[in-house]
């Protein structure tokens, strides 16, 4: 049996909030407004992952599934550098690829498997997973379809965490949500109804603070303490 390891995110308060880390063998997802940190949250974690199993790092490459075009390599160069870590290195052992449909992602997921056969990886990221669905099954009466294939597509998902030991760390959107929800004032809800909420091991629900301040709350998990992590957006990367 593979044994679990924990990444840190660059922020202690977020990684307690986490019980460590976000962990391999599992999805870890990030959900919440424009700007609420998900996307900087998975470049913090391109350069942690990288780091020493010793340094709460996993040792090991990355996988970067773009669908947004929202990856800035020179983002990594600060953040390699508040960690001490060589910038050209670190950008060398990201795999990088933009996804454009939906049947792209899918087949980069499958290609990406491959080379983690071979190399040793221990981050998948997926920012943002469902974009693409939400734009290839945009027509009424596609949402059954679209739900079949996102399952597919999780699925693949969660396999390459157990196969290969990987952390997978994936972006979602919010959606209105007219019923009611979460917030009271702006009622938004995490978009890919009960076939993401069932993939997900871990769901993060971000939202702004003040300037750089973001706080996280784990959602929908009855059996955990209904704590908030604060965390900061710095030059450096996710950090206290
Ligand atoms: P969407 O993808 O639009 O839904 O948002 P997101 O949740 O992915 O937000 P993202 O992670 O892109 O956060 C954007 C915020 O990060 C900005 O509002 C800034 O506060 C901060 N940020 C982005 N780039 C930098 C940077 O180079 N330096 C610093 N210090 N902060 C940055
Ligand atoms: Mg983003």
């Amino acid at each position: 049996r593979k044994s679990v390891i924990r990444i840190t995110t660059g922020s202690q308060a977020l990684d307690e909030l986490l019980g460590g880390g976000i962990e391999t063998l599992q999805i870890t997802e990030a959900f919440g407004e424009f700007r609420s940190g998900k996307t900087q949250i998975a470049h913090t974690l391109c350069v942690s992952t990288q780091l020493p199993v010793s340094m709460h790092g996993g040792n090991g490459k990355v996988a970067y599934i773009d669908t947004e075009g929202t990856f800035r390599p020179d983002r990594i160069v600060p953040i390699a550098e508040r960690f001490g870590m060589d910038a050209s290195a670190v950008l060398d052992n990201i795999i990088y690829a933009r996804a454009y449909t939906y049947e792209h992602q899918y087949n980069l997921l499958l290609a990406l498997a491959a080379k983690m056969s071979e190399e040793p990886f221990r981050l998948l990221i997926v920012d943002s997973v469902i974009a693409l669905f939400r734009v290839d099954f945009s027509g009424r009466g596609e949402l059954a379809e679209r739900q079949q294939k996102l399952a597919q597509m999780l699925s693949r998902l969660t396999k390459i965490a157990e196969e290969f030991n990987v952390a997978v760390y994936m972006t979602n959107q919010v959606i209105a949500d007219p019923g009611g929800g979460m917030f009271i004032s702006d009622p938004k809800k995490p978009a890919g109804g009960h076939v993401l909420a069932h993939a997900a091991t871990v769901r993060l629900m971000l939202r702004k603070g003040k300037g750089e301040q973001r706080v996280c709350k784990i959602f929908d998990a009855p059996n955990l303490p209904e704590s908030e992590a604060v965390f900061q957006i710095t030059p450096g990367g996710v950090a206290d």
